[in-house]
């Protein structure tokens, strides 16, 4: 029997016992992508199965699904039919589909984004679910009740707008939880919750200087699904409405072709920003390098206070392209909610009292 009195234990139990309440006997499936696909390691599969079956005694199931597809997955599929499962595991970047967050009425989910079984030991594993979704709350209420938002990057990214309307629409698959989602009636659960909520883009105007490439929001499947860039390429907006983009002819270009690809594929209107939203996680794993692997790069660091990402293409969230922003600074009202991909902790008192609360945040600032 694996010892789980250690900090990989930590994390295990901040996943299947903090972020979710699992009761013994319920009947768990783990949905797992192949180790050899290079996003979630055989280990944490392994480590899961296990602590569900003796730590929190439930019946477990596993299912090996393939790559995210616009189409359900076939194994997984065949499982559901079965009808006998409370909840379903995903270790599988298909999880994040948005279909999974419409189905009501199917047993309830947990995406999973610790995807190596050692990033589990650390903070982004081990800091407790409720301090996350604490912090998450601090940081939506400062961008609600701010008048007037800034967004600029060292880059030369800068946009003003204003926060969501009292009554929001917007919402989207990698949205974070609110802490009344924490009531756990969500029907995914996100795992860590490390993402600030959408802001809708629709009053901001001013430009966004995008570098490294453009990467999917992975809302549907298309491919490519990145587009690297070598130089710089500005996209300047006006309302939410893209209205062109500047930059060295053959990057511009590129852009521009992949937008309309992209918009044609699905019969989608391209030239939309929907919404942005913010890093939230401190302890976010940041060795994927965008050169090695820009899909990975994005949907690693999109958890990071080091990079504010936007949904763009199409009128939805999340749309089906991101722009990934690093080093934000995020002003509201004059003062800075972030700098240069930090958190201001000490620049709002509300913060404090999270900080007391959840002594565990200390350690990330
Ligand atoms: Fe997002």
């Amino acid at each position: 029997m694996t010892n789980f009195d250690n900090p990989h234990g930590q994390g295990l139990a901040n996943m299947l016992e903090g972020a979710v309440t699992i009761p013994p006997g319920a009947s768990v499936l783990v949905a797992y992508e192949d180790a050899s696909l290079g996003w979630y390691d055989v280990e944490l599969k392994d480590r899961v199965i296990e602590y569900c079956r003796e730590i929190l005694s439930v019946k477990v199931d596993s299912v090996e699904v393939g790559l995210p597809a616009n189409t359900p997955s076939a194994p997984l599929e065949e499982k559901l039919q079965e009808k006998r499962f409370d909840w379903i595991i995903f270790l599988a970047r298909l999880g994040d589909q948005g279909r999974f967050d419409e189905d009501h009425d199917g047993p309830r989910k947990l995406m999973v984004y610790t995807r190596r079984f050692s990033q589990l030991a650390s903070t982004f594993g081990t800091v407790p679910q409720n301090a996350m979704i604490t912090l998450k709350k601090v940081v939506d209420d400062l961008i609600n009740n701010a008048t007037s938002i800034t967004i600029t990057c060292p880059h030369g990214t800068k946009l003003i707008g204003k926060p969501n309307p009292k009554v929001s629409k917007t919402g989207e698959s990698k949205d974070g939880q609110t802490l009344d989602d924490a009531s756990k009636d969500v029907t995914v659960v996100r795992f860590p919750a490390a993402v600030s909520t959408p802001v809708s883009a629709k009053t901001f105007s001013g430009q966004v200087v995008l570098r490294q490439g453009l990467t999917s929001t992975g809302s549907k499947v298309y491919d490519p699904p990145n587009l690297p860039i070598a130089s710089q390429v500005v996209a300047h907006v006006t309302r939410g409405r893209i209205e062109r983009f500047d930059g060295p002819d053959e990057d511009a270009e590129a852009v521009r072709a992949h937008y309309e690809r992209v918009a044609r594929l699905f019969g989608i209107e391209p030239m939309f920003v929907d919404s942005w939203h913010q890093g939230l996680h401190p302890g976010t794993d940041t060795s994927p390098m965008p050169e090695e692997d820009l899909c990975l790069w994005g949907e690693t660091l999109f958890t990071s206070p080091q990079y504010l990402h936007f949904h763009t293409c199409g009128e939805y969230p999340p749309g089906e392209i991101c722009w990934m922003v690093e080093s934000p600074t995020v002003e509201l009202d004059g003062r800075n909610l972030y700098e240069n991909g930090r958190i201001q902790v000490e620049a709002f008192e509300v913060f404090r009292s999270c900080l007391d609360q959840h002594p565990e945040l200390r350690a990330l600032f």
